[in-house]
């Protein structure tokens, strides 16, 4: 265990990582990359593994940013910035998410009350799926202040969406601007009275440029954006590029105190009736993890959408009884 003894203002950048599999090494090569931390801790339950991944990132630091990798333990979260959770396990072949609970919340009654006591002024990133009961698993189990528990959420989805669609109106993906919240699975929203490209909505922009907006290729969209999970898995056994690299958006915009707009998940509060549960909306995130929960003005149908996916997602979080 490496010990912080400096004052806050004198602590280099710390960014544990907890659960380093195909996600947090992942995570771990990206950040390492970005120069973003300037120490980077790997702790997992299979200690060895640990070891073998901060050896070979290690190895790439003369190739990128001077940075001080190791296999810690959980007290090692002491005074890091960042804890990002991606222990657990993944989804089989056919599994949805939410199928995941059981397994991945008996590891949350383990390591997340372990993460707090070494680190009570934390901000904890959650990745383990199903995201969103987990996030919410998180704000009990820790205690902490719901601003400082954020889960990757649609963040992921968000850039299928974006992508596909970029693909389909030919525009660089960063210029699509468009959202999907809710439930990060099955249940999950596309936001399409608020879609658009520079500023235009789709019909609008399908008309400047005389090509038909055809609904039934922005239906098919959302179901590749959906279904993506589910067809790399089968592919590839597990998906990780992604989703590091949109952990490494999250870890940015904190550690930098961007205040970037990101789809990710948090604790809501109330949104057309919906509280206490958490789940995605366009969040600004800053150092002090999420500043503010934009309130989209939706449609009626997207509300309607959106009522259903915090249900699923209240009665998954139910069978945890974390209140009790
Ligand atoms: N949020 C997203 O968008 C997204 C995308 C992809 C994957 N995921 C999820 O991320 C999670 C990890 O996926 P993966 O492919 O990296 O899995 P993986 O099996 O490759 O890695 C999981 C790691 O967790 C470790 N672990 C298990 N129990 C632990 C404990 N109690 N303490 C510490 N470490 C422990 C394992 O030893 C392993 O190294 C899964 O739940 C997966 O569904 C989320």
């Amino acid at each position: 265990m490496m010990t912080t003894d400096a004052t806050p203002q004198h602590r280099p950048v710390r960014v544990a990582i907890v659960g380093v599999g195909n996600v947090g090494a992942t995570f771990a090569y990206a950040l390492l990359l970005n120069g973003l931390a300037a120490e980077i801790v790997l702790i997992d339950a299979d200690h060895a593994r640990a070891e073998g991944e901060a050896m070979d990132l290690n190895h790439a630091v003369p190739f990128s940013h001077p940075t001080r990798i190791w296999a810690g333990d959980f007290g090692d979260c002491a005074g890091a910035s960042l804890i990002v959770l991606t222990a657990g396990a993944g989804q089989k072949p056919g599994e949805t998410r939410l199928d995941l609970i059981q397994r991945n919340a008996a590891i949350w009654r383990e390591i997340v009350p372990h993460v707090a006591r070494n680190n009570p002024d934390g901000i904890l990133l959650v990745a383990t799926n199903p995201v969103d009961v987990l996030t919410y698993a998180a704000c009990k189990l820790s205690g902490f202040p719901p601003e400082r528990v954020i889960g990757s959420g649609t963040i992921l989805d968000t850039a299928r969406f974006r992508y596909l669609l970029s693909q389909h109106f030919q525009v660089d993906a960063r210029s699509v601007h468009a959202y999907i919240i809710g439930e990060h699975g099955d249940s999950e929203v596309p936001v399409w009275s608020l879609a658009n490209i520079a500023g235009m909505r789709l019909e609008d922009f399908c008309a400047a440029q005389n090509i038909p907006h055809d609904r039934a290729a922005m239906d098919e969209i959302f179901h590749r954006t959906r279904d993506a999970a589910y067809q790399i898995i089968q592919r590839k056994r597990a998906t990780y590029y992604a989703v590091a690299a949109g952990l490494l958006g999250i870890a940015r915009a904190i550690l930098r105190d961007q205040g970037t707009v990101l789809s990710v998940s948090s604790l809501i509060t109330d949104y057309y009736g919906i509280r206490d549960v958490c789940f995605s909306l366009p969040t600004v995130l800053d150092r002090r993890g999420v500043q503010k929960v934009l309130r989209l003005q939706l449609s009626e149908d997207e509300i309607a959408s959106l009522r259903h996916s915090a249900q699923v997602l209240k009665d998954t979080a139910a069978s945890l009884r974390l209140n009790a």
